[in-house]
Order: structure tokens, then sequence, then C-alpha cells
């Protein structure tokens, strides 16, 4: 399945170095502002600058448009007629709509929510398809996501809560590993930058159990040792994470309705005009 990227800023970027570090097939790229797709591409020869999005929609099976909210609708009314029946037309913009994209284009549209993590080919890539997709099309995707992440297909109600976990997820967890860094420091007996680089090394070797295989629950079990210090610990915590973690999906969700509401223009008014 051929690639073409439009918006090769942070995630455009990143899914266009990860598709050509692990395909030597190439991956099309096109951007805006020329330099910022011809710095991508320039480590890579698997790796073609398009000067045009029309060029770029000509050579390749799939487009992924990797613009913020505003310039992909406005990217949409364009790209969207020129595309073909047989592409597919993925999207990282979440508060899309598919059912409303889909009546701006004859291909196929798709969310795809991407994460940081695919700069090492791992992590979590959401895929929302719509119901007219076929099986066909849905395992080629997959297969070629799959070399740069695991592809975990959501409906489309799920995105906003699945995104919070997968895509927003590693900047909350180190939002919390900061705040623990800080109150380590408070103690006087640990600067931060030190208690950051502890933290650091014990969620890698975290990540590396539960990729061989242990559950949260295995592991808080194998650590608790009843009336020890990390059972005190927990009590301590208590349900000050679940609270927590409540506001932070009520607010992102109040985010995501507010934002599907003032910024997706109808794509038959537009026509309309
Ligand atoms: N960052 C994340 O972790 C993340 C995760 C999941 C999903 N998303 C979503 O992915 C989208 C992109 O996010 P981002 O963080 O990668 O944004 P970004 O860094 O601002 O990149 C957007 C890129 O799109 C380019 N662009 C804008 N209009 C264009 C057009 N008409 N034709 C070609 N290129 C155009 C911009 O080019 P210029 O250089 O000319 O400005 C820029 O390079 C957003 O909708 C975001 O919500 C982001």
């Amino acid at each position: 399945m051929k690639i073409g990227i439009i918006g090769t800023g942070h995630m455009g970027g990143m899914l266009a170095r990860a598709f050509a570090e692990t395909s030597s097939e190439c991956v099309y790229v096109y951007n805006r502002t020329a330099e910022k797709a011809e710095a991508v591409a320039a480590d890579f020869t698997n790796m073609a600058v398009c000067n045009t999005w029309r060029s770029l929609v000509s050579c390749v099976d799939a487009v992924i448009l990797c613009t913020k909210a505003a310039d992909g609708f406005h990217m949409m009314q364009q790209l969207g007629p020129a595309l073909s029946r047989n592409q597919l037309l993925l999207t990282t913009i979440s508060s899309i709509d598919l059912d409303q994209w889909q009546e701006f284009t004859p291909a196929t549209p798709v969310k795809l929510i991407p994460s940081l993590t695919q700069t090492v080919h791992k992590g979590a890539l959401l895929v929302s398809y719509p119901r007219t997709i076929s099986p066909e099309d849905k395992l080629r995707l997959e297969q070629k996501l799959s070399a740069i992440g695991r592809p975990y297909v959501i409906d489309e109600a799920q995105v906003r809560v699945c995104s919070d976990l997968t895509s927003c997820g590693p900047a909350f967890l180190t939002s919390i590993c900061q705040s623990w860094a800080q109150a380590a420091a408070q103690t006087g007996n640990i600067d931060r930058a030190e208690a950051e680089s502890l933290l650091a090394s014990m969620i890698t070797g975290l990540a590396a159990l539960l990729e061989a295989g242990m559950t949260f629950e295995q592991v808080i079990d194998q650590i608790r040792v009843p009336g020890g210090v990390t059972e005190l610990g927990l009590e301590a915590l208590g349900d000050g994470p679940l609270q927590l973690f409540t506001r932070l999906h009520a607010e992102t969700a109040r985010y995501a309705n507010g934002h599907k509401r003032n910024s997706v223009p109808s794509p038959l008014a537009s026509r309309q005009v």
C-alpha cells in the first residue's frame, strides 16, 4: 500500500519517518511550507517530496491528511473530490466526522489517531472506519500500520476517550512524573533532575514487564506486601487518581464537543453557496 502524507508537522513528519524506516516502499510527502517536507525526506532514499498535493494523490493508494483541523477542513474541500473510489483518505484530525467527510469524496475516509510512541514503532494507533469500508481495505491498511505500532480499531464514539489514553497519554503520564519528581525533591533528599532520571528508568523497566505479558494487577500484587510501605503509599493515593482522571476525561470531552460544534463547516451548507 503506497502512502502519501499531506502535512509533515509533528504527526505527519513522525508517520512519514516511521513508514520509511519500516519498509523500502517509497513514502510520498507534501507540506504547505516545502522546506519542512524536504527536511523530513532528507534522511531517506525512499521518501519523495511532491511539489503539489495533486501530484501526491496521483501516486498513492492512501492519503494521510495530517494538518490542524481548520487547515484540514479547507484542504478537504479541494482534495476530497480529486481522490478516487479505490483510494483511502486517512486523517489524524480527531474532530472530523467520517459520515460528513464522505460527502466530500468518493474515497473511503478513515480516522487515524497516532501517538508520539510510533517514533519508536510502538504503542497503539487508533483506527476508526466508516461502515462502507471493505474487509480487504481494512486488512491491507492494518498490515501497513502494524509495522509502526499496534493498530487498534475503535468506534467513532470512542475516539475522544481512547485518544486521551493513547495519544495524549504519554504527555499526561509524563506530567504526573514531573510532579512526582518535584514532590520527591521537596523531601530535601534528592534533586529534581535525579528523581526524574530514576522515574524514567522505572518507567522503561515497567514498560518491559508489561511487554513481557505482566498485567497491571500482577505488578501491584508482586510489590505490595500486607502492612508494608507500598501498601501505605497506595492507601495514601486512595481515590485521588480516580478523581483526577475523571476530571481529565470530562474536560477533554467538553473541549472535543465544543471544538466540533465550533469548527466543523457543514459540507451541505458549503455546497449550497
Ligand atoms: N501532536 C499530536 O500528538 C497529535 C496526536 C494525534 C493527532 N493529532 C492531530 O494531528 C493533526 C496534526 O497535528 P500536528 O501536531 O502534527 O500539527 P503541526 O505540527 O502543526 O503540523 C501540521 C502541518 O500541516 C501543514 N499544513 C497545513 N495546511 C496545509 C496544506 N493546506 N497543505 C499542506 N500542508 C499543510 C503545516 O504546514 P506549515 O509548515 O506550512 O504550517 C504543518 O507542517 C492535528 O489535527 C492534531 O489534532 C496530533
